[in-house]
């Protein structure tokens, strides 16, 4: 399976922060952005990942990621040049998808909670034709929200609903077989111009192939579009990490426990990140101070 994190857009919400910065770019307490989804798909053991983001964008990208062998894994990056919807993201990567299925996942989203290996496993398992989440929150009206029956069965995907049919928001990891590049190749744009996920979700549901796994509360789902959900998401990961004393999506211990990298070249990181708490923490974690 290969893996997309689709980080462009416009992130008007967040002007003028976002005005010469990509969004997925900015520090979640302390690391950026990017790093959050990146771990979801490390989590599913995911190991060829295309990266996509704007022209401007897409070299700081690389700069900051490199093509993965740090890390045991393999990226590439392709430029999307205008934010033209989600469903993009596979048509752009239609090449690097080959005959292979997808698990895409929206760069400005972060998850966290003791299910969530699990749940990403099972989900990538048992997929036929397409895999999406419904997660309740409080207001789902900016979200795709999922409509049920009476026993519970999914009858459609609403896009940002006015009056939405249920709390229950599709969050940003999808998981597809290889029909999806047909799929969204054939969507067509929303009145807002996009072409659309929820589209791509709805076509599934129309041949009988969407599965829609409902998060419990105990997951995290954070959204940082906006000034206040940045702020609460790093205020989250603080909180826990303090905690605990274990990092939420640090990328190299995700590597270092798959087996992607050896503790030697996980060490070489941490040194040269040792300036940092977040160098001393790889370091500890190596001399196995932290189990
Ligand atoms: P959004 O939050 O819908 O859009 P945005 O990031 O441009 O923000 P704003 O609404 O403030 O203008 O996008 C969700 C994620 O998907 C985000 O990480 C950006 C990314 N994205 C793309 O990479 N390309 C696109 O065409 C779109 C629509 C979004």
């Amino acid at each position: 399976m290969k893996g997309i994190i689709l980080a462009g857009g416009k992130g008007t919400r967040l002007y003028p922060m976002t005005k010469a910065i990509s969004k997925q770019l900015l520090p979640i307490y302390d690391k950026p952005l990017v790093y959050y989804p990146l771990s979801v798909l490390l989590l599913a053991d995911i190991r060829e990942i295309l990266i996509i983001s704007s022209p401007d964008a897409i070299g700081l990208y690389e700069e900051l990621l490199g093509d993965g062998s740090q890390l045991g894994v393999q990226f590439q990056y392709a430029v999307q040049d205008q934010p033209r919807g989600l469903a993009d993201a596979f048509i752009l990567g239609a090449d690097f998808i080959g005959d292979d299925s997808v698990c895409l996942v929206l760069g400005d989203n972060v998850f966290y909670g003791q299910q969530l290996t699990d749940t990403l496993k099972t989900a990538r398992e048992n997929n036929v034709g397409a895999t999406v989440f419904g997660y309740p929150v409080r207001d789902p009206s900016a979200f795709g929200v999922v409509e049920f029956d009476d026993q519970r069965n999914v009858i459609s995907i609403e896009e940002k609903p006015e009056h939405p049919k249920s709390s229950y928001a599709v969050p940003g990891v999808y998981f597809y077989d290889n029909e999806v590049i047909e799929i969204a190749k054939n969507v067509k744009p929303s009145a807002r111009g996009e072409i659309e996920i929820t589209a791509v979700n709805n076509e599934y549901l129309r041949r009988g192939k969407l599965r829609v796994v409902l998060m419990g509360r105990g997951m995290a789902w954070l959204d940082t579009g906006t000034p206040d959900g940045l702020l609460s998401a790093a205020e989250y990961v603080s909180t826990i990490q303090k905690r605990q004393g274990f990092y939420i999506s640090c990328i190299e211990e995700i590597a270092w426990r798959r087996g992607f990298i050896t503790t030697e070249e996980f060490r070489e990181i941490g040194e040269s990140l040792k300036m940092t708490d977040y160098g001393q923490y790889i370091l500890e974690l190596c001399k196995g101070e932290r189990k």
